[in-house]
């Protein structure tokens, strides 16, 4: 029993996936905050991200645990690395500037998807990534491709930052999101594709809880 859900970025994956963890009794997990781990524990010990060799020993031997929350700041779960909590430091625009190059080593993916796979062996979830449906879990029961344009995921980001009382320029932030594409697409392993088998649902103009309502009907289609 797993559900594969794969798309770029703001493409409102990670919401519909952790609505449909809960609505299931599933674990969600996000693999895009292990690859945010390993960025951030290269910068803590001053590796260039670019050095192959280093990063790859570093994720094989990183100890990275997702849990459930336990504490309520609007996190969503806990990120520890080595035992410390580093739930928002992955989130930083440190990270954020340098994860995709992290990303793009194939010793690292090879690591990580080892650990993802143990968690998807252990059924019963719900897991968020791009390379989900296709390499991580190719047999997963059902696997979404959840798609957006770049100016409607920019425009999302765009209004996100306002809401929050930030300074934001719109024409940056689509810059950024065509950027960031072009990285997780053009990469030589695992780029972002969808999977053969996968249902693409674009959610270009649907609100959250219409993509939400879309994701349950393949589940219940599937008696997932
Ligand atoms: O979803 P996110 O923004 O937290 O992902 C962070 C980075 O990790 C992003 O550059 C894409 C990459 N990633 C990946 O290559 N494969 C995954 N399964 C998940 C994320």
């Amino acid at each position: 029993m797993i559900i594969a859900i794969d798309g770029p970025a703001g493409s409102g994956k990670s919401t519909v996936a952790r609505e449909l963890a809960r609505r299931l009794g599933f674990r969600y997990i996000e693999t895009g905050s292990m690859y945010r781990a390993v960025a951030w524990a290269a910068l803590q010990r001053g590796y260039a991200v670019e050095d192959a060799d280093r990063l790859t020993a570093l994720a094989a031997n990183l100890d990275i645990d997702v849990r459930p929350t336990s504490v309520e700041d609007g996190r969503k779960y806990d990120v520890l690395v080595d035992g410390k909590d580093v739930t928002w430091a992955i989130r930083s625009q440190e990270v954020d500037g340098k994860v995709s190059i992290v990303a793009a080593h194939p010793g690292v993916r090879a690591a990580l998807t080892d650990k993802q796979r143990a968690i998807g062996r252990r059924g019963k979830v719900v897991m968020v990534g791009r390379d989900i449906g296709t390499v991580v879990m190719p047999d997963a029961e059902l696997k979404i491709y959840l798609d957006a344009s770049p100016e409607e995921r920019a425009r999302r980001r765009y209004q996100e930052r306002l809401a929050r009382g930030e300074q934001a320029d719109y024409a940056q932030i689509l810059e950024a999101v065509h950027a960031r594409d072009r990285l997780d697409r053009g990469r030589d392993v695992a780029p972002l594709r969808a999977a053969e088998d996968a249902v693409i649902l674009n959610s270009d103009g649907l609100s959250i809880d219409e993509v939400f309502e879309e994701a349950l009907r393949l589940v219940k289609a599937r008696d997932c």
